[in-house]
């Protein structure tokens, strides 16, 4: 009896399903942000990329921007209606093929309710028709989309994808890129990763991209302008692409004699950090007026400025560091920023050390002594240093400071081992600040706790141990900065927003 009944039950269930709108059985909107304490609305729930298929046409006279962007994801809950986070106008949305209704949300929300939900664990395939001129739009009245004379940038942290692709924005949602842009001829577009082909037609270039390794939103990045390219390869085999705005003027000298030594640099890093982590390389310099650079994935972007007292190998050390040091392994929240800033900037007295222009030990001592107790820098964390001091000097300096503190305390031995043992412990992943204090107790055998409280937690100057006392002659005056200073300095100037 009660088996005969089960066969037709089980159908019934089934087929009730079926009818029944996604939003009664349980499938449920995904959040609009991802979960980030600093950022609320970055990100969103309900679903993990995979890859991004862009498809961009750009106009550098009117600054339109016309796009297709498919993205491949998984649900990761029943999903009645998701999130992307975008700003450009958006003409038609597809899911698995059917068209979806739309509508815009909050600062940078783009909410897509596909016609059935989404069932947990499976395959989702989303489709963005777009336009929209971005320098026209804004979100907490700030805007990251960078014009020059000859075209446009984006390249900015922690945002710059909302200007040209909608995405699920946050370093936790890393995936792989195809980027094909078209341009009209004799400009080039510039993005991450291998340049697969670049075909002309009908007055037009178009420039297809490929980053092959997990990405995070904010390192993926777009450059259209006159550019002068240049070729070659690392030690260990990496093909490097460079890319000079035609339009540098004065500093394109110096500029070229900063970036031309990116192989080189990366394989000088290679022997701190493990072997490089991607299968391109390079750099770009655009005429843009901005003052920093940025670690985008395969190819930094940095600012002529930085190249405007002659040659800046710092800032290379810096943003190529960053490609084990927060694009290899990211930061799962925004509060984890030291493990990106603390490195690349440690990376730098690294190579300071190597070219006899100052220890990282002297270098540490200078940052140390050079901001007495009273001192606003000590007041920032670097562990958690909030929102409003996500770029503070504190984690740049302090941050390095902290890992000198760090080698004192475990010795050299170990140190290097720690060192070069993080990226390949979370090679194209996330980590976080404690997952670094676990894997540097793990790997020293020392416990650490109350050490990374003190340089990172502590809202105050740790005391000097007895060593740096006796190297600090005179606590009060003045502190002699080593020859590498003004060069590590500048290397991290950045904006506000
Ligand atoms: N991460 C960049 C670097 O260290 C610096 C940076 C901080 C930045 N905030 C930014 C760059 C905003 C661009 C936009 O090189
Ligand atoms: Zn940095």
């Amino acid at each position: 009896m009660h088996r005969r009944l089960i066969v037709p039950s089980v159908l019934a269930a089934a087929s009730l399903l079926l009818a029944i709108p996604a939003s009664a059985a349980g499938f449920t909107p995904g959040a609009p942000g991802i979960g980030d304490p600093y950022y609320p609305a970055y990100g969103n729930g309900g679903y993990d990329v995979s890859h991004y298929d862009l498809k961009l046409k750009y106009q550098p006279s009117t600054d339109r921007l016309d796009g297709t962007a498919t993205i491949l994801a998984t649900a990761t809950q029943d999903l009645s209606r998701f999130d992307l986070d975008f700003l450009l106008d958006v003409s038609e949305v597809r899911v698995n093929g059917a068209k979806a209704s739309f509508a815009t949300s909050g600062q940078h929300e783009l909410v897509v309710t596909p016609a059935k939900g989404l069932a947990k664990g499976s395959a989702v395939t989303i489709v963005v028709r777009y336009s929209g001129v971005p320098s026209t739009k804004s979100a907490y009245g700030f805007s990251t989309w960078h014009r020059t004379p000859d075209g446009a940038v984006a390249a900015d942290e922690p945002e710059s994808a909302w200007w040209w692709f909608p995405s699920n924005d946050h370093p936790l949602d890393k995936a792989t890129y195809d980027v094909s842009v078209s341009v009209p001829d004799g400009t080039q577009a510039i993005s991450n990763g291998v340049l697969k082909a670049q075909r002309s037609q009908l007055g037009r270039t178009t420039y297809n991209w490929r980053s092959d390794k997990p990405q995070a939103t904010y390192l993926t990045t777009l450059a259209v302008g006159k550019f002068d390219i240049t070729t070659g390869t690392t030690e260990a085999g990496v093909p490097i692409t460079n890319a000079y705005s035609k339009d540098l003027g004065d500093n394109a000298g110096a500029a070229r004699a900063s970036v031309e030594r990116t192989g080189e640099v990366a394989d000088w890093l290679s022997g701190y950090f493990g072997p490089y982590p991607f299968n391109a390389l390079g750099g770009y310099v655009p005429n843009t007026d901005t003052g920093y650079a940025l670690e985008t994935q395969t190819r930094p972007f940095y600012s002529p400025k930085q190249f405007a007292n002659g040659a800046n190998v710092s800032v290379v050390v810096h943003e190529l560091a960053h490609q084990w040091y927060g694009d290899d392994v990211s930061l799962k929240g925004w509060k984890d920023i030291w493990i990106n800033e603390g490195f690349a900037s440690y990376a730098e007295w690294l190579w300071s050390e190597s070219q006899g222009d100052g220890t990282a030990q002297e270098l540490a001592d200078y940052v140390y002594a050079s901001h007495p107790a009273d001192d606003a820098f000590w007041t920032v964390k670097p562990g958690d240093p909030g929102a409003a001091n996500q770029f503070d000097d504190a984690v740049y300096d302090r941050g390095a400071l902290a890992i000198q503190a760090l080698r004192d305390k475990v010795g050299d031995t170990a140190f290097f081992k720690i060192l070069k043992g993080w990226p390949a412990e979370h090679a194209y992943g996330n980590a976080s600040v404690a997952d670094f204090e676990k894997y540097a107790e793990q790997v020293s055998g020392k416990p650490l706790a109350a050490f990374f409280d003190t340089w990172l937690f502590t809202p105050s100057k740790p005391a000097a141990g007895a060593a740096r006392q006796a190297r600090i002659a005179h606590p009060d005056a003045r502190p002699v900065a080593p020859k590498s200073w003004q060069r590590i300095e500048r290397a991290h100037t950045v904006h506000d927003h």
